[in-house]
């Protein structure tokens, strides 16, 4: 299967244009000029867009890097309450006066107790198998998949990879392997030696990220979703990606052609 659709919103294309004008000023002050690493111009766009159409009282964002999502959400829906969660919150340049922030990973918040339109944005590259159980767990039912890989790209197992018949294998580095044995040693060793030592299995465990191929996985996550809509590319992007907003490149903007056409399948699932 190239691309899964499932009720998709009834978002037109005319909609979607008008607003790409309006996001062009907003993204004109966006903090970070230049966004290596994290989002660019099109999953900028969709997540505005997004936000917009479900404006989320609540919105948990896992994955802040140099907090140019964090400033795009805040910018977005002034009036929402934000959670920030990173599990290193040191490469931060914006840094927002009004979201909370958290080192903790997302499975281990209190979430017993938060608005029923809450909407969790994961641009964390944690599987996205796990993160769609635990929404699903805290009852968390708007999700946004910033990064989501197609066939054997990206670098964690993704919903297209699930639907598309891949699993994930990972291709480490053996200086990055090396390291996860010494982690794993050394947690070891402190638990021979320290009877009462709690092992930090998510410090090995994140860093494995390979995925054995199970067909089984995209039935249950489909049977657990109400919508399932890849936002579209701008322009063309491959026989993987849904319809384009603009069939040809005409598109005069102040940045480059290349940040245009950067794009992952941003993907919003509204769990059932
Ligand atoms: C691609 S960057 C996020 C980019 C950011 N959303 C933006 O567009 O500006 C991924 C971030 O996820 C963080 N990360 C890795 N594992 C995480 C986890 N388990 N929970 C939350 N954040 C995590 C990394 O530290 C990194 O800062």
């Amino acid at each position: 299967m190239k691309y899964f659709y499932k009720n998709i919103p009834h978002w037109k294309n005319d909609e979607l244009i008008k607003s790409l004008d309006t996001f062009k000023k907003i993204y004109e002050s966006r903090p970070i000029k230049n966004n290596i690493g994290g989002m660019q111009f099109p999953h900028m766009f969709a997540t505005y867009f997004i936000l917009k159409k479900i404006n989320p009282s609540f919105v948990i964002e896992s994955g802040v890097f140099r907090g140019q999502s964090t400033w795009l959400i805040e910018k977005t829906l002034p009036d929402s309450k934000i959670l920030s969660i990173d599990i290193d919150l040191t490469n931060r340049e914006y840094i927002s006066k009004k979201a909370e922030y958290s080192n903790l990973d997302f499975k281990y918040h209190d979430f017993s107790n938060i608005p029923h339109d809450t909407l969790v944005f994961f641009d964390d590259h944690v599987s996205h198998y796990e993160r769609l159980m635990q929404a699903k767990f805290f009852n968390i039912k708007n999700i946004i998949l910033e990064d989501n890989y197609s066939e054997s790209k990206g670098d964690f197992y993704s919903i297209k990879h699930s639907y598309q018949g891949f699993g994930f294998n990972h291709n480490y580095k053996f200086i990055s392997l090396i390291k996860t044995l010494y982690l794993f040693f050394n947690e070891i060793i402190k638990k021979i030696f320290f009877k009462n030592y709690n092992i930090s299995k998510d410090k090995i465990i994140s860093r494995l990220k390979d995925h054995k191929i199970n067909k089984n996985d995209f039935n249950n996550i489909e049977k657990n979703i109400d919508i399932y809509y890849e936002f579209p590319p701008i322009f063309f992007h491959s026989e993987n990606s849904t319809k384009p907003m603009f069939e040809n490149k005409n598109f005069e903007f102040e940045i480059t052609k290349e940040e245009l056409l950067n794009y992952n399948h941003i993907t919003y699932i509204k769990l059932k």
